[in-house]
């Protein structure tokens, strides 16, 4: 049988030597000094104003939902546009939030949704809020995408789970919408050494409202 993976850590045995000491000496495990840190230094990676560290990707999925329904951008049984190539965690909160989840094709030569994917489902139904997915590495046309969104007042979010560090020619994928989950799970991301996601709100530059 292929594993799935070889190493889970990047530099192993240093990794591991490191994680060991931090829990031997540390006198809170997270959301302490070392998650502010990371927090930043995401946030500056990434190129937007603020990033807040959860236990997985899913988490800040769901987190996101709720804060879009917190500030009064969504209300219970609103349309939410998702990727219908998508993982389960992003689906699941739409419905667990009282959404209504409305599928968006994706196109078969790039795996997702593109503007006319998009453009041809307004048509039939109407949204309040896209939940996109950057699947695989790949994104859309997210430029054209988030002025769809904008000219029809559609809240657009990311799941970037699959695509942290993806650039396109109009950005970074994370920074179209008002906010965006990251996962750093070793099977989306093959890159981090821990299970856990962030997300940001309120981009400096991309925010479309
Ligand atoms: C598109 C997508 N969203 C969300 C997640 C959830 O991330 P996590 O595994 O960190 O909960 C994943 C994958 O694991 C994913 O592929």
């Amino acid at each position: 049988m292929i594993p799935l993976m070889k190493n889970a850590f990047l530099n192993e045995f240093e990794t591991k030597k490191a994680l060991a000491e931090f829990i031997l000496k540390a006198e809170r495990l997270s959301m302490g000094t070392e998650c502010l840190k990371f927090e930043r230094k995401f946030a500056a990676f990434q190129g937007c104003k603020e990033a807040v560290l959860f236990n997985s990707g899913g988490s800040a999925n769901l987190a996101m939902l709720q804060a879009l329904k917190n500030l009064g951008r969504l209300k219970e049984t609103d349309r939410v546009g998702f990727s219908a190539l998508t993982w389960s965690t992003n689906t699941m909160p739409i419905i667990q939030m009282g959404l209504i989840p409305v599928a968006v094709d994706c196109e078969v030569s790039t795996l997702n949704v593109m503007s006319r994917q998009l453009e041809e489902r307004l048509a039939q139904t109407a949204m309040k809020g896209l939940f996109i997915t950057n699947a695989l590495g790949f994104a859309g046309n997210l430029d054209k995408v988030r002025e769809i969104c904008k000219e029809r007042d559609i809240v657009l979010v990311e799941d970037n789970c699959e695509s942290l560090g993806t650039t396109l020619p109009s950005g970074r994928t994370g920074n179209f919408g008002l906010a965006a989950s990251f996962s750093f799970f070793i099977a989306p991301t093959s890159v981090f050494p821990c299970a856990a996601a962030s997300f940001t709100m309120a981009q400096a530059s991309t925010n479309p409202g």
